[in-house]
């Protein structure tokens, strides 16, 4: 059991078109193997206590990829949301999103705001839903709403424009797991992840089960926080 755990914990689920490839199946089955994946590893983190899981599902440039495959990924968030939801729900898992509605259709707006309703006031454990997200796009809508709320620019700190973020009035994530061996942001939490620590495995994100998990905890148990501070000896 690691000996302390994130309160945010947030993972960028990478890998699942390779895992696909690999078994010479269609990118959109690694996808849905990679939704089969969250269902445990939500389990696993309400197991160790974790407060807030942010999931890294659909980026701003995923808009970029075939056709096929951004509609397949539209039509899993769908699915997944009918079959979870009731589930989630029973066990207080509180559901927000991160990112920009406008843009996906109108039907799978509505089922997203009924999901967001529905769960509001559980408490258990907040799963943050990057889809449609980009950190980027999170700034810039940040300043506009800012600016149009009116506000003096000499009452513009960082915690006014933390509150403004998609995530405002969440703590920043403590830890950041990429799968699948790449070593970037891609666009995810930029401005949040600022002093968050990164952990990075090869393992393709389908694969990621309690035991990797148990690792990256692991991890993150053992690296000392400094925040730009000296070690306390
Ligand atoms: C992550 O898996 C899921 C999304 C980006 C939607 P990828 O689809 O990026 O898988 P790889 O990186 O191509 O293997
Ligand atoms: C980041 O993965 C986005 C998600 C996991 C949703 P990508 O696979 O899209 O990122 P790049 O293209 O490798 O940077
Ligand atoms: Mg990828």
């Amino acid at each position: 059991m690691p000996e302390r755990v994130p309160t945010h914990l947030a993972i960028i689920m990478d890998g699942n078109g390779r895992w696909a490839n690999e078994r010479g199946l269609p990118r959109v089955a690694g996808h849905r193997a990679g939704t089969e994946n969250l269902r445990r590893i939500l389990t696993a983190c309400t197991d160790y206590g974790i407060k807030i899981l942010t999931i890294y599902a659909f980026s701003t440039e995923n808009w970029g990829r075939p056709k096929a495959e951004v509609r397949g990924l539209m039509n899993i968030l769908e699915m997944v949301i009918d079959r979870e939801l009731a589930e989630l729900h029973a066990n207080g898992v509180q559901i927000r999103h991160l990112g920009q509605l406008e843009g996906l259709t109108p039907h799978l707006q509505r089922k997203i705001r009924h999901a967001l309703d529905l769960t509001r006031h559980n408490d258990r454990l907040i799963l943050n839903v990057a889809f449609n997200y980009g950190g980027r796009d999170e700034v810039v809508q940040a300043v506009r709403r800012i600016v149009a709320d009116g506000i003096p620019a000499e009452e513009i700190d960082e915690t006014l424009l933390s509150y403004y973020m998609y995530s405002g009035g969440l703590p920043d994530p403590d830890l950041v797991v990429r799968t699948s061996g790449e070593m970037r942001l891609s666009n995810f939490l930029i401005w949040q992840a600022a002093y968050a620590e990164y952990y990075t495995t090869p393992v393709y994100w389908p694969d990621f089960d309690e035991e990797e998990l148990r690792k990256a905890l692991l991890h993150y148990g053992q690296r000392e926080r400094r925040f730009g501070l000296v070690t306390q000896t």
